[in-house]
């Protein structure tokens, strides 16, 4: 078996282990961004070679502003991780995405304050990656295959709007995000999809519906306490979906995202004054 992982898992809230990992090696990583959020553990499930990493570090110490993304990916990068899997917990936005449910977005806004870092490039180096489909599609038809093999109820499709936190949202800024057409809301997803297209890797989000935010007036806003009991009732789903997932994918990837750079450089070097 060759020992680069198939498959990187970033575990957000409520996941910072895989517990049916085997052959585990934890590895301290370094890289040109900085230190990732966690020693990256590279171990076995279903007879492939898996990377994780928990995006708020181990304990939940790093709130969603100072999740270093860019050496989080760039880690899972220097691993050779084709294939990156997000498990994220989310507020839903729309009446039939209940708590409970997971959902397969395929489309994200972002919403953040503009002061995360969104590139690997700059400095000299001028690229524009396209994004206006930031998902994978094909690593998505299989994930979506991988979770309802687990029986919990799974959509696919719906906006995936990013918002700065730590704080939760206002009533007024919720019911804007629904006027918007949003579906999900979260706080991680931008700009990590966005580094994963400039790192030429495929990637998915698997968000897990803790709450219905604070639009819902027969529902109590949403609290931590309420994404923290929602998610330790699903955990067991996620890990189950990792696994059949692993089982699904392919040797080979057949999308564009290995492409993802290919003539995004805009930069030219004959034309740079010395
Ligand atoms: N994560 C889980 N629930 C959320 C919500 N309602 N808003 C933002 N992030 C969340």
């Amino acid at each position: 078996m060759s020992n680069t992982p198939i498959l990187g898992v970033i575990g957000g809230s409520g996941l910072y282990a895989i517990s049916s990992l085997k052959d585990i090696e934890t590895l301290e990583m370094n890289t040109p961004f900085g230190k990732p959020s966690a020693p990256l553990v590279v171990g076995t499930l279903n007879e492939k070679r898996v990377a994780f990493l928990a995006r708020h570090g181990i304990g939940h110490t790093i709130n969603p502003t100072e999740v270093n993304y860019r050496a989080n990916i760039y880690a899972m990068k220097m691993l050779g991780v084709p294939q990156i899997v997000s498990i994220s917990a989310c507020g839903s936005l729309r009446e039939d995405y209940a708590p409970g449910q997971i959902v397969i977005p395929d489309q994200v806004f972002d919403f953040t304050r503009r002061n995360r870092l969104q590139s690997f490039f700059g400095d000299g180096l001028v690229v524009h990656v396209g994004t206006a489909n930031p998902y994978c599609e094909d690593l998505t038809a299989r994930v979506y295959q991988a979770v309802s093999q687990t029986g919990v109820i799974t959509h696919a499709g719906g906006t995936l709007i990013t918002v700065e936190g730590p704080r939760f949202s206002t009533k007024a800024e919720s019911n804007l995000f629904r006027s918007w057409g949003m579906s999900i809301i979260g706080m991680t997803a931008c700009p990590e999809v966005f580094l994963a297209r400039e790192a030429e890797i495929c990637y998915v989000t698997l968000a897990h519906v803790t709450d219905y935010d604070v639009w819902r007036t027969s529902t109590e806003p949403v609290s931590v306490e309420m994404v923290v009991q929602t998610l330790n009732n699903n955990t067991h789903a996620a890990q189950q979906a990792l696994e059949n997932l692993v089982g699904l994918l392919p040797e080979k990837r057949n999308c564009g995202c290995g492409d993802a750079l290919k003539d995004t450089i805009i930069t030219n070097p004959g034309l740079i004054q010395s």
